[in-house]
């Protein structure tokens, strides 16, 4: 394997007692788009800045391309970063904001004009230069952002919840435009959001932190379809987790006894009596009749709709009382009612059973 862009070795950062970075291994191969993924105060941030730099490490090793980094300055280490708030200077003009790195570095003054020129064409702000920060937009604030951090031609980006300030239509135009960018350009990326849509939409991987350290990590599909734990499985989208009980094996799949009827997923290495979770995402659920043989088939009661233009959310009780939720799509075909009794059903292989129990 080519030597990864970043790798972290055991990582720590302490704040008095408390641990916000707990231990963290991570290796960014070139040209790959990482995201760090968690709720806020789980050491997002400062896993960031001690990859920058700005932090120094209790514990563990950073490696850039193969060198060891922990005692050389921010500014040695060539990374690009975009703060949440963008930092930009007010005083500045666009140009002298993104000519800044330049500048401290101590590049020479034609090549600065030349390199903020296309800096600033890369992020689509040709002819902007001469404006301040503040008679720009949000968007294009967070542009010049991103073409300060380019500029300097670093050999990785850490991007820090870039797009949180923007507008929902806006955030989703800028996540498709770094997105591309970043691709071109094929610059290993480190990025920080807690918001699950850009994570699953942006990312190569994804890492998923608690508590500081990483709870799980893989491509997005593997994180939403086969989380390893309640915490990745709840953290990620909509989910349905019903707690369950090994009843018996049988050959590759598993009979579960659960409070709301039986069921029968795939799931190795467990023993009978093992207390587990079964999970079924809100779209894998189905209502009504249809169910194939093998089919998982409860009886359950819809106890509202909840229209969302494109989709139907049907909220549910199932045998024992407890809630579930379907998501069907909004195709003029489906009717539900509250009140109604119904059959919900899955297939096996749309369920996910999770090694703990709730
Ligand atoms: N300079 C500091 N001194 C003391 N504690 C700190 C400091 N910086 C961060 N912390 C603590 O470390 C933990 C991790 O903080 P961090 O900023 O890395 O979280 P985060 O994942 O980026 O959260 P958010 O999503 O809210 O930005 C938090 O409990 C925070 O209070
Ligand atoms: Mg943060």
């Amino acid at each position: 394997m080519a030597e990864p862009a970043l790798k972290l070795d055991k990582l720590v950062k302490r704040f008095g007692t408390h641990a916000a970075v707990d231990g963290i291994d991570l290796a960014v191969a070139p040209g790959e788009f990482v995201t760090l993924l968690g709720p806020s105060g789980c050491g997002k941030t400062t896993t960031l800045n001690l990859i920058a730099g700005f932090l120094a490490p209790d514990g563990g090793h950073i490696q850039l391309g193969g060198r060891m980094v922990e005692n050389l300055p921010p500014f040695q280490r060539d990374l690009g970063m975009v703060f949440q708030d963008y930092a930009l200077f007010p005083h500045m003009t666009v140009a002298d904001n993104v000519a800044f790195g330049l500048k401290m570095r101590k590049v020479a003054k034609g090549e600065i004009s030349a390199r903020v020129a296309e800096a600033l064409a890369l992020v689509k702000l040709d002819g902007f230069g001469a404006r301040r920060p503040n008679q720009l937009s949000g968007g294009q604030r967070q542009r010049v952002a991103l073409a300060r951090a380019l500029v300097i031609r670093p050999t990785m980006l850490l991007l820090d919840e870039p797009l949180s300030n923007l507008d929902l239509k806006l955030r989703e135009e800028m996540r498709t435009e770094i997105s591309s960018l970043q691709r071109r350009l094929g610059i290993a990326t480190v990025f920080v959001t807690h918001d699950q849509g850009e994570a699953l939409t942006m990312s190569d991987r994804i890492a998923v932190m608690r508590d500081g350290m990483i709870e799980q990590i893989g491509a997005p599909a593997e994180i939403y379809e086969r989380p390893a734990t309640r915490f990745v499985a709840g953290f990620i989208g909509s989910i349905n987790m019903v707690p369950a009980k090994v009843d018996a094996i049988e050959g590759g799949a598993v009979r579960l006894a659960t409070p709301a009827g039986p069921a029968r997923a795939r799931i190795d290495g467990v023993s009978a009596g093992a207390g587990v979770t079964l999970t079924v995402r809100p779209e894998r659920l189905k209502l009504g009749p249809g169910a194939p043989a093998d089919a998982v088939a409860w009886q359950a009661r819809v106890e509202r709709v909840v229209y969302t233009g494109a989709r139907l959310e049907v909220q549910l009780a199932l045998a024992d009382g407890s809630s579930a939720m379907a998501e069907a799509t909004n195709d003029g075909s489906t009717r539900f009612t509250a009140g109604q009794t119904t059959t919900l059903w899955f297939r096996p292989e749309d369920a996910w059973v999770i090694r703990e129990s709730a």
